[in-house]
This record gives structure tokens, sequence and C-alpha cells, in this order.
């Protein structure tokens, strides 16, 4: 049975697709759909799509290269170009198929387009299936700055379906369970327990997720439900991040800035990976318990040194966060309580100071 959720004036169907999409979609009157691929999930996530929604194969495509390296203004035009050659009207109805870089992408071109048309998130990643695609914020970087250009809108509806997991590469996989484990720390500790569990996998021995019913199908449902529960209790509380929400930026203050320096080298890092060291780093600058933090990201990430030569291009970065306030640098972290957060305005000594404890921290 597919679990709803309701973070706002939208329903969150977590389950087969099959069970879900095609019932919400007869009850609509759209004049028009258009999908919004890249290049991968069009070729590993389109024709699963296809099949267990019933929708005609012959549904207009519009396709981006994938990566973060494109959530940019020119695969915006080149998706409103694409509307606009397909005359797209104000009743039309965009399918957003793929990660959060197609959800925020393709979210903000459909919010944008005369004035903004429904949109729907099928996420395809564990990432934007637990976070992306769920809240309404939606954006494109600039500059190379994350998320510097969007808007606040809520998606039509959101389809999680597991069985996309199944073609998603490993360290994608990872990149996601950065997030899970966010919403851990923030507010459901049973399933923090459940993760530093030994023995727990993110990946089980063959691949990421066999189909419906079997066991690694319903084991990530498990999960996802948990996680998508967190977000959509902060999303419900706040949803123009004028509070709380600010809590679901936990790791990504560093992270962000990670994740914009390492974009422009030939070693990027995914997002999970840079938000894996910003809970690290964030935690440890707030004095809290960063190493059980550390060793649970120990066993499941790679090991990535900062090197200190770029710790003052990364304060820099750090600098342009949209969370700061009157020159001042702020983070939000949890609090000793689930739900709960502590703010946090460190110096420039202090951040560095808490990259020299993640370079300190050796890998298993
Ligand atoms: N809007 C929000 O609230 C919010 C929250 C968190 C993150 N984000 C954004 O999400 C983005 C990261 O999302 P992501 O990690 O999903 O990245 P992504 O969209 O780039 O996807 C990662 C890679 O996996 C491929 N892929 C996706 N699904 C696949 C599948 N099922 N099988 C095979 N390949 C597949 C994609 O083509 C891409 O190469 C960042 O831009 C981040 O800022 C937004």
């Amino acid at each position: 049975m597919p679990h709803t959720f309701r973070p706002g004036d939208y329903s969150v169907f977590l389950g087969n697709l099959q069970d879900t999409f095609p019932a919400w979609l007869r009850e609509r009157a759209d004049s028009q759909m258009c999908l919004l691929a890249d290049e991968n999930t069009r070729l590993h996530c389109l024709p699963h799509f296809f099949e267990k929604t019933g929708l005609s194969p012959n549904t207009p495509v519009i396709e981006i290269p994938a990566g973060e390296q494109h959530k940019t203004l020119a695969s915006c035009e080149l998706i409103w170009q694409a509307m606009l050659d397909a005359r797209l009207d104000r009743q039309a109805l965009v399918i957003n198929i793929g990660g959060g870089v197609i959800g925020d992408t393709g979210g903000f071109c459909a919010a944008t387009w005369k004035r903004g048309v429904d949109f729907v998130q099928v996420p395809t990643t564990l990432l934007s299936m637990t976070d992306a695609a769920i809240g309404g914020k939606l954006g494109i970087d600039f500059q190379g700055i994350k998320n510097t250009i969007g808007v606040f809108r809520n998606p039509a509806a959101v389809f999680a379906d597991p069985d996309f997991l199944q073609t998603l590469p490993e360290r994608e996989l990872l990149s996601g369970f950065a997030e899970v484990i966010k919403h851990a720390l923030i507010g459901d500790p049973a399933l923090w327990q459940r993760i530093c569990a030994t023995g727990f996998q993110v990946r089980p021995a063959r691949h990421a997720c066999d189909g419906p019913g079997s066991p690694s199908y319903n084991g990530w449902l498990e999960i996802l439900r948990a996680s998508i529960a967190v977000k959509v209790k902060i999303v419900q509380d706040d949803p123009f991040e004028k509070g709380l929400r600010a809590l679901l930026n936990f790791g990504h203050t560093i992270g962000h800035a990670l994740e914009s320096y390492f974009m422009k080298t030939d070693d990027p890092l995914t997002h999970g990976e840079a938000i894996a060291i910003g809970m690290i780093c964030e935690t440890a600058l707030s004095g809290g318990d960063a190493e059980a933090i550390a060793a649970v990201i120990r066993r499941h990430f790679p090991n990535r040194p900062i090197p200190p030569a770029i710790f003052p291009a990364l304060w820099d970065l750090i600098q342009q966060d949209k969370k700061n306030a009157a020159g001042k640098v702020r983070m939000a972290i949890p609090g000793s309580e689930p739900f709960r957060m502590q703010l946090l305005e460190p110096t420039r000594e202090e951040v560095e100071q808490c990259l020299i404890f993640y370079n300190g921290i050796k890998s298993v």
C-alpha cells in the first residue's frame, strides 16, 4: 500500500508508481504534458516510467545534460526554448523525472513559464526522494554559487518509488544517504540508531533495490518513510524558511562551500559527500559529538582530506551563503531534542579549526 504525506497543498506518494500516478492523473484536466529528464534518467528511468504509468511514449521529452554543472541558466534557456517550440500553454503539466538537479531546474522553469504552470516531481535518486523533491524550493546555481536564483513553489504532487534506485550508481546512492543521516539527526533518533547499528548497509550485496515486494524494496520504503516524515514535518511547520526550516541546512553551509569549490576541479564532490563532511565539521563547531557522526560517515563515505591551502577560498564561499545576515556567517545545527535548532555564528578561525578536525579523522 502506498503511503501518502501532506507537506502542504499537495501530496507526496511513496510506493509503486503504478498504484499512485495513473489514478492521480485521471483526476486532472491538463491541456498538455511534457516530460523533463537528463541524459541518464531518459535512458534508465523513462522506459520504466512509461511502463508503470501507461503514459504514451510519444509524450514530448525535454532533455538536458546530467549533473550539477548543468543546473544553470543555460539549461533553463534550453528548457524554455523547448517549451516555446512545443507551444506549452498555462494549463500544461510538466513532469520532472530525475534527481535534485532535474527537480530544482525543471521546477524553476515550470514555476516561471508563463508565470507558472503545474509540475510534478518524480524523484529518481535517493537524495531527491527523501529531500529535494519535497518542499517547493526550486532554483539554479549562478556564477558557480549554489542555488542563488530560485523561487518557492509547490509541486502538484510528488511520486517517490524506490524502484528507480535499481539503476542509480553507488556513489549517487551514498550521496542521498547523507540527507537520510541528516534527517535522522534532526528529528528521528530511532532512524539514527538503525543507521548506527552494526551490519547496516546502504547497498545490499547485489544492487540497491530489487522490484516491489522484495526485501530490499521494502527496506527502502521503511527508510524513506521515516526520512520523508522528518522533511515533511519541518516543511509543514515552516514552508518559507522563516525559522525551523533552516535546520534542513545542517551540514550545508560548509557542505555547499566544498561542493561549489570542488565543482570547478577535476574531482568534484557529490552533494551528499560534501554535506557529510559539512555535518561533521558543523557538529564539531557546536561542540557536539562529531565523532559519532564521523564514525558512520567513515563506514560509508570515502575519505576526502581538505587541503589547508583552499581554506581561504572556502571561507569566501561560506560568506556568500544565503542564511548569513548582517555580515555574519550563520549555521543551523540540531539541538539536544528532536526538531530543536541551535544557531551558530562562527568566525573564520573556528571554521578553519573544524576543517582541521575533519582532516584529522582517521579513515577505517
Ligand atoms: N530543492 C531542495 O529542497 C533541495 C534539497 C536538497 C538538495 N537539492 C539539490 O539537489 C541536487 C542534487 O540532487 P541529486 O543528488 O539527485 O543529483 P542529480 O540530479 O545530479 O543526480 C545524480 C546523478 O544520477 C543520475 N541519475 C538520477 N537518477 C538515476 C537513476 N535512477 N538511475 C541512474 N542514474 C540516475 C543523474 O543523471 C545524475 O548523473 C543539488 O543541486 C542540490 O542543491 C535541492
